[in-house]
């Protein structure tokens, strides 16, 4: 969930259920969900541990996530775990370039944006994906190699 920026692309009819392990970005994106036409509950969960039963959910949503997750393959096998079976992952996340000198670069850099925020500029999402056991995965570049929309169905 974050702050809660994406709040208000939900259409009114949508029924949320927004997830952060931080209650300080919790409690920002709360204004924005009084603010949404849209029925949003928000939770303090930690995405590696959820606190849902299996198959629950059409869709997940994450935008700039799986960054910080600590170990986002078990972050990945939870999502896969509650979405449905059919059920669609939406992700837009960056990760490390494919191209072998920047890739090299964001792992020298990544020690940087660790320590300042918190975030790895080197992680391989896709890779992690699929480790996750999702085997349908389209994944198209919004900046570069590095910045992607990624739409994962569950098996
Ligand atoms: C860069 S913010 C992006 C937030 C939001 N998606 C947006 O685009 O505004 C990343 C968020 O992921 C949350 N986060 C990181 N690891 C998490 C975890 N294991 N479980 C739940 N939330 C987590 C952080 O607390 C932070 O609010």
């Amino acid at each position: 969930m974050g702050t809660g920026k994406n709040l208000p692309y939900y259409s009114h009819d949508s029924d949320v259920c927004g997830i952060d392990f931080s209650p300080r970005m919790l409690a920002k994106a709360k204004g924005r969900a009084a603010d949404s036409g849209a029925h949003i509950q928000l939770m303090e969960m930690d995405v590696q541990a959820l606190d849902f039963a299996d198959n629950s959910f059409d869709s997940v949503l994450t935008s700039c996530v799986f960054c910080s997750v600590p170990d986002p393959v078990q972050g990945l096998k939870e999502i896969r775990r509650v979405l449905k079976p059919g059920g669609q992952l939406f992700m837009l996340e960056h990760m490390r370039s494919e191209r072998p000198l920047i890739g090299k670069l964001m792992d020298w850099l990544n020690f940087m944006p660790v320590h300042l925020y918190g975030a790895n500029i080197n992680r391989r999402t896709l890779d992690n994906i699929r480790e996750a056991g999702f085997t349908d995965v389209e994944s198209t570049n919004a900046w570069s190699d590095i910045v992607k929309r990624i739409r994962v169905v569950n098996d």
